[in-house]
């Protein structure tokens, strides 16, 4: 058994347990509920489940919905198959869905959870990355309809979170580099510390997990609690993400997808050269962003020629507003402003920042 303290938050209306050993003191968690289905996807099934069964041997599991994993399949189908799978398993209200799993199992495992005979409780145990510091905290859920991402869904709290790190040794690069780029945001966003901890290393060099996993979740707990809807600073989360998902789309639609973090990692570049721009700062900030991007980051390949195209797809953003672009930008070091107009002029010219890899300089 292990056994380290985790962190525990008993924040109404989430329990939080999070670091080494949240794993064994969710059993607490569990104990209450006389029927337990955990839903996964088919990776999470064979490299995580067995995970979770051995360090609780105690609880015990009345059913497992597998889904297909990827973004992809997080649609109306796997919806309606979670749904009959509920109902042939005669599931009442007094069940509790374990969603264990990344992003894709807690977005659609929390919607059709809280959508069940009018809302089942549910847990999030994540197990990528970006799942521990990013999609299983906050209580958006959702699917992705038509072409467009998170089209469905609702805030909802989960009953608890728990974080455990020990999933992270079941991540492949690509996955642990994704959700890197997020925990660069936090540090940037709101989290000096965590920027001096993570400055200069390689995600794939790094020893302290519990400890960065700690501070990053909850850095976003700090500002979900005081924002649950994303009307005010949870819209700092967006740096990076505005000129981020047009470059996700963009090579989505030419069938080369990236990941979303490689995405966010370029559109931070580029958005951090905005914000120096519109915020004064230097460009010896500038630079010590950009070159924590290139050692973790490859660059993508966009060329002058697709800046039109890229402006289309970003005009198509939930956060434009009024015919013009809304971002999250840095106001300095660890310190963020949201709702920021900005010039196509100025987001053009950061695009070529990011296309020419230019260094910055204070006479540009
Ligand atoms: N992933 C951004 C948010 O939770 O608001």
């Amino acid at each position: 058994m292990n056994s380290q303290t985790p962190y525990i938050l008993d924040s109404s209306p989430v329990s939080y347990a999070i670091g080494s050993g949240a794993l064994e003191y969710s059993e607490r968690f569990l104990e209450k509920f006389p029927r337990i289905i955990v839903l996964v996807d088919e990776n999470v099934a064979v490299h995580c489940l067995p995970v979770f069964q051995k360090r609780l041997p105690a609880v015990v599991i009345s059913g497992i919905i597998n889904i297909q994993a990827g973004e992809e399949k997080k649609n109306l189908e796997a919806s309606k198959y979670i749904w009959s799978e509920l109902t042939r398993m005669k599931v009442d209200r007094d069940a509790l869905i374990v969603n264990l799993g990344g992003g894709v199992v807690s977005d659609i495992g929390g919607f059709t959870a809280a959508t069940f005979k009018r809302g089942l409780q549910f847990i999030n145990y994540p197990t990528t990355l970006l799942g521990m510091i990013d999609a299983a905290i906050g209580g958006k859920t959702g699917i992705d309809f038509g072409k467009y991402k998170n089209q469905v869904g609702l805030f909802v709290d989960p009953k608890s979170v728990v974080i455990d790190p020990i999933f992270l040794k079941t991540l492949d690069d690509k996955q642990l580099q994704s959700g890197f780029a997020e925990l660069l945001k936090y540090a940037l966003i709101t989290d000096l510390d965590l920027w001096e901890m993570l400055k200069g290393i390689k995600y794939n060099q790094i020893t302290e997990w519990n400890k960065i996993i700690v501070k990053a979740a909850r850095d976003k707990i700090d500002i979900v609690k005081h924002d649950a809807f994303e009307k005010g600073i949870r819209r700092n989360l967006n740096f990076g993400h505005t000129i981020g998902h047009a470059f996700e789309s963009f090579f989505l639609m030419k069938d080369r997808p990236v990941t979303h973090g490689l995405a966010i990692a370029a559109g931070m570049y580029c958005e951090t050269y905005i914000s120096s721009k519109k915020h004064g700062f230097g460009c010896d900030v500038v630079n010590e962003i950009v070159s924590m991007i290139n050692l973790n980051f490859h660059h993508l390949d966009i060329s002058h020629e697709q800046i039109p195209e890229l402006f289309e797809i970003m005009m198509q953003d939930k956060k434009v507003r009024g015919g013009k672009l809304q971002f999250s930008l840095l106001k300095r070091l660890g310190k963020t402003v949201h709702n920021c107009e900005v010039d196509d002029e100025l987001v053009k010219e950061s695009l070529y920042f990011y296309i020419e890899k230019r260094a910055c300089s204070e006479n540009d």
